[in-house]
């Protein structure tokens, strides 16, 4: 490689000091996260925090099941927000702050973007710093006038707007952009304390922008959770991968099989690993036993009605403006404004 080559690939591996992402230091592998790790391999039945499935490479396997046909979610929201995009930027209106929890790709993003021309600044925040740096980097090129601040952090903890006041006290409000129905990973009661705590994080006027799925057949859930390809086996399988770096874990691939289980009267879809035989697993100084078919719970999937939803919202101090479905009623968005 010549010199002025080697100067272009670093200057495409390193961004200018100016441009370096912002990181919470929660994101950091810290004694809490460890702790909430082997407190929930203690759990019955045993349970591992889904947020870890997203590291640079389950970002990407989780950027391939939204491909999948088996998975509808994001199809059918983007086909929401395709459609209705102007009439959401209408209730938003000009001079917002536009903040995105887990925003990935910002590929729904794009699509809101379009429509609002005077937004004050947009916060893309997401747990994965190589896809928040990929999707900034195209947000730069497709959108050169925008305010882009992003944050690498963890938002299931505690974290801080990187907005300085200036911007803030010119702001007409701020909206969360919450997709994808994520909402969905949190437990009812923890999703309307995650949804209150959004709303206490900043005075002043707010909306929520969220994607919610719908309960819906067996027959379209599980697959769409345990596809023929095998994708989102290996997302779930990743994890033990990412457990396995971060806290010196000893858990073999191998040694797990993928579920994904819909269970109606909880309203939800359980994605399990299940060990294939008795085992014992390190988890940085612990030991566990697993026996044949014990389960370790890695995700769930609450899926909720409009108006089951609505009340959850209506719980953490938001009511519902508008909502907006497919004809199908497979997925739905909610605009939410802080009540
Ligand atoms: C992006 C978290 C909403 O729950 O449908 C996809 C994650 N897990 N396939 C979902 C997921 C398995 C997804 N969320």
């Amino acid at each position: 490689m010549t010199h002025a080559q080697s100067n272009v690939a670093r200057s495409l591996r390193e961004a200018p000091a100016s441009e370096a992402l912002r990181s919470a230091p929660s994101v950091a592998t810290g004694p809490a996260e460890l702790a909430e790790v082997l407190a929930g391999l203690d759990e019955s039945p045993r349970r591992l925090p889904c947020k870890l499935l997203y590291d640079a490479r389950g970002s990407e396997l989780f950027e391939r099941i939204t491909e999948l046909p088996e998975y509808y979610c994001t199809r059918v929201e983007l086909g929401i927000l395709r459609e209705h995009a102007g009439e959401m930027a209408r209730h938003i209106g000009a001079r917002a702050l536009l903040v995105e929890l887990g925003s990935g790709s910002s590929r729904k993003t794009r699509l809101l973007l379009d429509q609002l021309p005077e937004l004050q600044a947009y916060v893309p925040i997401d747990i994965s710093r190589s896809a928040l740096e990929a999707s900034v980097r195209s947000l730069r090129r497709l959108y050169p006038g925008l305010d882009v601040r992003s944050l690498v952090a963890d938002y299931t903890r505690s974290f801080k707007l990187p907005l300085p006041a200036e911007l803030t006290q010119t702001a007409s409000k701020l909206v969360w952009f919450f997709p994808g129905s994520t909402i969905g990973n949190f437990e009812p009661g923890a999703a309307v304390d995650f949804l209150a705590r959004l709303r206490q994080l900043r005075p002043g006027p707010q909306q929520c922008l969220i994607g919610v799925d719908t309960p819906k057949d067996r027959a379209i859930l599980e697959p769409a959770y345990d596809d023929a390809q095998g994708v989102t086996a290996a997302f779930n399988l990743n994890l033990l991968q990412v457990v396995n770096r971060r806290y010196g874990a000893s858990f073999l691939g191998r040694g797990f099989r993928h579920r994904a289980v819909w269970r109606p009267e909880e309203g939800r879809v359980e994605m399990h690993l299940v060990s294939r035989y008795r085992q014992t697993v390190r988890v940085a100084h612990h030991t566990l036993q697993l026996e044949p078919d014990e389960i370790i719970v890695t995700e769930h999937c609450y899926k909720y009605e409009p108006e089951d939803f609505a009340r959850l919202a209506g719980q953490a101090g938001f009511e519902v403006e508008c909502v907006w479905l497919d004809a199908q009623r497979r997925f739905s968005v909610h605009l939410l404004q802080s009540a």
